[in-house]
């Protein structure tokens, strides 16, 4: 493979931006088992906003919320509600990762800078992708504090147990119509990612909606960035539903890999996490669609996960429901056994659930 000017090192974090992040917190520690790690806010110096940094295994996830309502963030809220602003990527050298994608023209948002403290120093700088979200790039080879200078340890006396979660496996953006292609190639020319798979609104429709998807992939395959455009249908897509209660373009969702979805989804919804469920049909004949699997079928069907084949092996996945109140951001969950894909032969079970959840809003 020829030289990769933008290696990564995978996900460093993912950075909401919310309307109570202390709340916010507080659920994704009860109901997701992350756990506390790191904040900045007016305790630590910092006057315009509180962020609250978890961690579970190898993924971190950032809350921040806004202290006044003259802010940008507080001007985020207001049109997107709660959403990523963040998808945060480690380098090795957060100058020169600012150098290449802006001179192959990325839109700057951060200019590099270093920040340091007794723990050493983090560099970082960072670019404008699609709707308002940004990636920043996060060089900390030579840091070994708890998170980065100017957060504190985060001491709570309330620590529920993990559920399994292990790190970020892809995260979803939904742009506009006709929005994906050029999305496509600013991930080829800027950040030097593949477009490693792609689906149609053939193999993506269902009676009433469709949707268009290219899965953006870095040299390593370390960091996976799906692109979806809707499609027209007899009825509203759900990216459509996702652009106008979002107000945008913006993450769709953030796939979170497990070694054991059976443990990890029973251990969710006994904490309160709700999922989106297929009919008890769709295991009918599962097993003659994608052959013989290790795991049981009956706590699949239980639970509700999803399995799909690909040429490489199986996964396993199940997707919440969205966890705002706005029908936009949600999560999956996902365990991988060999499969590079991303369930396609789930897509149309996958859809028809989601627009029952959508005409229950009154949305299709
Ligand atoms: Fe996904």
């Amino acid at each position: 493979m020829n030289n990769d000017f933008l290696p990564l090192n995978g996900t460093d974090y993912i950075e909401l931006y919310v309307g109570n992040a202390k709340q916010a917190a507080h659920f994704y520690k009860t109901a997701f088992g992350f756990q506390s790690l790191a904040y900045a806010g007016p305790e630590t110096g910092v006057r315009d906003r509180a962020s609250y940094v978890l961690v579970q295994n190898k993924m971190r996830l950032m809350l921040t919320t806004p202290l006044h309502s003259n802010s940008p963030i507080a001007d985020h809220h207001k049109k997107h509600g709660d959403g990523v602003k963040t998808l945060a990527l480690m380098v090795d050298d957060a100058y020169q990762a600012f150098e290449e994608t802006t001179k192959r023209g990325g839109k700057p948002c951060l200019e590099p800078v270093t920040l340091t403290d007794d723990h050493g120093e983090v560099r970082m700088s960072g670019i404008h992708t699609y709707g308002e979200v940004v990636h920043i790039f996060i060089e900390r080879k030579n840091y070994n504090g708890v998170f980065m200078p100017g957060f504190k340890k985060w001491e709570s006396e309330y620590n529920p147990a993990p559920t399994g979660l292990l790190y970020v496996d892809h995260c979803v953006g939904n742009v506009g119509w006709n929005q994906m292609n050029p999305w496509v190639k600013f991930y080829e020319d800027v950040m030097g990612f593949k477009n490693i798979l792609s689906f149609d609104d053939k193999d993506i429709s269902t009676e009433y909606s469709a949707l268009m998807s290219k899965v953006m992939s870095n040299g390593n395959g370390f960091v996976k960035f799906p692109i979806n455009e809707p499609a027209e249908g007899k009825r509203k897509s759900q990216v459509e539903e996702y652009l106008e209660f979002y107000e945008g373009e913006g993450t769709q969702h953030i796939a979170i890999a497990t070694a054991d979805i059976v443990t990890t989804v029973k251990a969710l919804m006994s904490r309160g996490v709700e999922f989106l469920k297929v009919p008890s049909s769709y295991y009918d004949d599962l097993l003659d669609r994608v052959g013989p699997i290790e795991e049981d079928l009956e706590p699949l069907k239980e639970l509700g996960i999803l399995v799909d084949r690909d040429d490489e092996g199986y996964l396993l996945q199940l997707f919440t429901k969205p966890v705002e109140d706005r029908p936009t951001m949600f999560y999956e969950i996902i365990q991988r056994k060999g499969a590079k894909s991303f369930g396609k032969g789930n897509f149309k079970a996958l859809f028809e659930a989601i627009e029952r959840e959508q005409a229950n809003r009154g949305n299709l």
